[in-house]
Parts: structure tokens; sequence; C-alpha cells
């Protein structure tokens, strides 16, 4: 097993690591620089469909969450998420009209599978954004874009996740160009953004930063409840992160959209209370910043995830992870990193297996 792990600790900290590559296969191929081109290799007509609903669980989900941001931003078509447990039993209106995508990293998951049956049931067409080669999803879809992100052990899903999401980005300016829906200029510079991502999730896993993260990991350890908040395609890198956080530490966190805080959750703050706020180049920044004061006024800890060189909204927070520039619209992938390392540090600082967390299962083929 040691051998197996590579000379990491755990699985979980080896597939975090393994990001860099696990992105570069998720990409390779797929992106032609010259031609401006995307090729997935399936056979979905991009015009065969006027809305998507995409399905899925657990981190699955909030990889979907982006993609929901990105297929609307790039592509312009209406875009649903549900849980896949709450799909099959809520009547979806669902028809030949739809295409259903369901995001799995096992392709095992029961109410994913069966999520997906219930859609075919109603004519939809089907893709899969999925881990494993073979799997029980993967023989009844019309089309699988696989992620290629190699086998994942540990139970709190980590590369998975981040090549999920570059799997959307990919979908997203592929049914962008389809459509005629996405500018040749912002197609060019999202391609090349997430070109970048290997190199810019390499430097996201530099020693300094790992090292710093860890520190802030330890120094709020001893909290019993944790807040995370970000806004827009970042919404959902908080609620992975919160997600992150609860499956290996056992810290009860909650996650928000930050705009959303004041309806609630703000009433939790105080000077117990760390808030883990998204806050990366955005044309939202501002907002969020905002936010954070909002906090700082309730005596609130404020971790802050700001880009490099953000000096300027580094004085509203106690402890600030700096992570590398990215275009906002990839810059989920970058940022769930660092979501990932605080949650494993946390978890480690407080002596927790977190290769096999209490309760969890890697896949759940149960209803
Ligand atoms: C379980 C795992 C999660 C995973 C979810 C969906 O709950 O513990 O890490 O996100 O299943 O799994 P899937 O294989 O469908 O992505």
């Amino acid at each position: 097993e040691a051998a197996e792990k590579g000379g990491y600790d755990t699985y979980m900290l080896k597939e975090i690591y393994e990001q860099p590559v696990a992105l570069t296969n998720t990409l390779i191929g797929r992106l032609h620089d010259e031609t401006g081109e995307v090729n997935l290799d399936i056979n979905l007509n991009p015009a065969s469909f006027k809305r998507i609903s995409i399905i899925a669980c657990g981190t699955a989900y909030y990889a979907g969450l982006v993609g929901e941001y990105l297929i609307e931003q790039l592509a312009r078509v209406p875009v649903e998420v549900d849980v896949a447990s709450e799909y099959r039993y809520r009547s979806p209106l669902v028809s030949e009209d739809t295409l259903a995508i369901v995001v799995s990293q096992s392709g095992e998951t029961i109410d994913t599978l069966e999520a997906l049956r219930e859609a075919k049931k109603f004519g939809a067409k089907t893709l899969g954004v999925i881990n494993a080669k073979g799997s029980s999803m993967t023989r009844e879809l019309d089309d699988t874009l696989y992620i290629h992100a190699g086998p994942e052990i540990g139970v709190a899903s980590t590369k998975a996740y981040t090549s999920m999401v570059s799997a959307f980005m990919l979908l997203a300016l592929w049914l962008g160009r389809a459509r005629g829906t996405l500018g040749e200029d912002l197609g060019r510079e999202l391609l090349h953004a997430t070109r970048e991502l290997p190199r810019l999730v390499e430097e996201a896993l530099a020693p300094e930063r790992v090292e710093k993260i860890k520190q802030i990991a330890e120094k709020y350890s001893g909290a019993r409840d944790y807040l995370f908040l970000g806004r827009g395609v970042n919404a959902p890198t908080a609620f992975e992160g919160a997600l992150k956080l609860k499956e290996i530490s056992y810290i009860h966190a909650e996650a928000y959209a930050a705009g959303e805080m004041k309806h609630g959750p703000i009433a939790l703050i105080d000077e117990h209370l760390p808030v883990v706020v998204v806050a990366t180049e955005s044309f939202l920044l501002e907002k969020t910043i905002s936010n954070v004061q909002e906090v700082r006024a309730r005596s609130g800890k404020v971790i802050a995830i700001l880009s490099d060189g953000d000096t300027e909204n580094a004085r509203h927070a106690d402890d600030v992870i700096y992570v590398p520039h990215a275009h906002e619209m990839v810059s989920p992938i970058v940022n769930a990193v660092a979501m990932q390392l605080l949650a494993y540090h946390t978890a480690t600082a407080l002596g927790k297996d977190v290769d096999k967390p209490r309760n969890l299962a890697k896949s759940v083929t149960v209803e």
C-alpha cells in the first residue's frame, strides 16, 4: 500500500498532487491553438437540444454547478442542475429537446444511474462526464466525455473534481463555438486560459503556498463551525470547500453564495467563526469584499483566498491564501486546490484518517 501511495502519506494527498497530470490528461488532444477549435470526439449534435439538465451527486454535483455557469455564459443554452436523488422523483420536465448530462467519477452511483434512466425514458439525449472507463453509466449513455483523471482512491474527491470542471470548460467552449454564441476573441482567450491550467495548478501546489495553508489550517483547527462564501462561478467553489472540510475533518461547515449571507448566516458570525471567502479576480470582487467587511464588522475571522499580489484586499482579512492569477472562468479549478489543502491539513492536524472518513463510501451503489 505504501508503494501505491507513491511516497505520500495518504491517497488523498497523492491525488491532490496528481492534479497537474490529471488536468493535462483531461485536456490533451482536445484543444487546438492554431484553429481555436475544441475536439471532444463525441457524436452529439450541438444543435439537437434546447436545454440541458445536469444531474449528479456530491462533489460531481458541484462540478455540475460550475458547468451550468460556463455553459450558460458561453453557449447561451438554459441549464438546470439537480442532485440525482431529487431529479429521479420530481417528474422532471424532460423531452427529446433535452440534453441530460450526468457527472460521475465512478460511473456507478445508483441515484445518478437511475436518474439517467429516467431521462432516457422521456427521450432525452444523454452525455456523461465520467472518469471510470467502461462503468455502468457509460454503457447506457449516448456519449461519454471521459475526464481521464486516472484512478481516484481517496474517498474525498479531489482530482476528479478539477478534471470534471475542466471537462465542462471544454464542453462549454465546444458548444459555444458550434452554436455561434462564443466570439472568436473570447474563445481564444479562454482556450489559452484552459491550456494554462496544469501549470497554474502546479504553481498552486508550490511548497511555500502549501506551508502557508497548513499554518492557517492548524490555527483554526479548533473551530466548531466554518462558513464558506463565494460568488458567481466561484459560489460552487465555496460549496465544495465546505463539503471537503466536513467530509474529512468532521468540522461542521456550510457554504453560501456571498450575497445571500445577509439573509441568514450573518446571524451566526462571531469571533469564533472562521469564514473562508473566495475573493480572487472577478468583476464581482468589490461586492465580495464588501461581504468580507460585513464579516469583519461582526468579529468573524476572515480567511481570504486572493489572487497573487492583491495586497490591497489583504488588509481586510485575518489570514490570506494567495493563489496564482487565472482567468475568472477557469479560476474555480485553481481555487479548489486551496480548498482541498485547507481541508486536508485541518483533518490531519486533528489526527483524522482522511482516506477512510467515517460513514462515507467512495461510491454509493445503494439508494
Ligand atoms: C460519494 C463520494 C463522493 C462523490 C459522490 C458521487 O458520496 O464519497 O466523493 O462525490 O459519491 O460519486 P460519483 O462517483 O458519482 O462522482
